[in-house]
């Protein structure tokens, strides 16, 4: 069998392992032969491929990034794009593809699935936001170097006596932010599933400072005040209608500086909570992915996605898993709240 590999979407450390674990299983265990497809759907779309020897893979486990390269290509929108998708997976002998992506990409796989396409899908994204599995590789990545930033975003706020605000990622989901917040102590935790009160805000702020003590706050980029709605940084959206997120933390920054007199400064970590070598945590979850994805392929169970439950790998329904997105639950950020101000 000659197995099609891509990967789509918001690049993040892990997809490399994946590649590697799917291609080294497939060709010692299977005899499967291996096609790369270049930078998400555009290399299915326009026939971009590559070939994925054994030495292809060799030694990109820690490599961040994807070495078949990424974008936010939508066949959908695409004229004749299934039919095209189909038609050069033919040409090139492809007889099935295993696609690594967020819900926007396996979105896509879904569908074309639903056309006939034979597809297993790997859940990828820092914002661990696919409902059908328990965490996304990437993530723990991101909230690594969140984390990172936080611990040195305080000392340098305690030396100045100020408030800091740290901007992460995480677009319309706070997972991000709620596990870096608790793991780097911050002082205030914003994010998009609850909107804020900003003179709440302030008042856990001004209750630091009077004890003589700064201020630290993790906010996510789709966190927004009550009265508000979500701080956009640019206009424009992505081509599957996402809109470019960014700017609450300068917003909020300004304000709690006017509101408490004090400096406030702001952090934006945006792209490096995507970059750098994986985390062992999610080079052991992309390699089980991979391993497991290959074996889907192998077992003929097109139309899932693998997914970690607990400490299993399961098969998820591809269409289960783009469903809806999974986003923070109350309780989850209630109980975190008892540690603000
Ligand atoms: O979905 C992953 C993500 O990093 C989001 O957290 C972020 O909002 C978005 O991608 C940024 O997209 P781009 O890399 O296209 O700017």
């Amino acid at each position: 069998m000659r197995i099609g590999v891509l990967t789509g979407g918001g690049d993040c450390p892990g997809l490399n392992a994946v590649i590697r674990a799917a291609v080294r299983k497939g060709v010692r265990e299977y005899g499967h032969t291996f096609t790369g497809f270049k930078d998400g759907w555009r290399g299915p779309l326009e026939g971009d491929s590559v070939e994925l020897p054994l030495s292809s893979v060799r030694g990109i486990l820690a490599r961040g990034g994807t070495i078949l390269g990424s974008s936010r290509t939508n066949p959908l929108h695409e004229e004749d794009g299934p039919r095209k998708i189909i038609e050069n997976l033919t040409a090139l002998g492809v007889d099935a593809l295993i696609v690594m992506g967020g819900e926007d990409t396996l979105g896509v796989a879904a569908a074309l699935h639903g056309q006939g396409l034979p597809v297993v899908g790997v859940p990828k994204t820092i914002d661990n936001d696919l409902a059908a599995t328990d965490y996304t590789f990437g993530f723990d990545t991101a909230v690594s170097i969140a984390t990172d930033a936080l611990d040195r975003l305080r000392t340098t706020a305690e030396s100045h006596h100020r408030a800091v605000v740290c901007e992460v990622m995480g677009r319309h989901a706070g997972w991000i932010a709620l596990h870096a917040g608790l793991a780097g102590g911050a002082d205030v935790i914003l994010i998009p599933e609850r909107p804020f009160d900003l003179a709440r805000v302030v008042g856990w702020v001004e209750a630091r400072f009077r004890r003589g003590l700064a201020a630290v706050l993790c906010v996510s980029e789709g966190a927004a005040p009550v009265e508000g709605d979500m701080t956009l940084q640019e206009g424009g959206t992505d081509a599957f209608g996402h809109v470019r997120l960014g700017g609450v933390g300068s917003w909020l920054g300004e304000r709690l500086q006017d509101a408490t007199g004090r400096e406030a400064r702001t952090t934006v970590l945006g792209h490096l909570q995507r970059g750098g070598a994986p985390t062992a945590f999610d080079r052991v979850l992309a390699t089980r992915f991979g391993l497991h994805a290959v074996d889907a392929v192998q077992d003929g169970a097109f139309g899932t996605m693998v997914a970690l439950r607990g400490t299993e790998i399961v098969r998820a329904p591809l269409s289960e898993a783009v469903a809806t997105l999974k986003t923070v639950p109350p309780g989850r950020y209630d109980e975190v709240e008892v540690l603000f101000g």
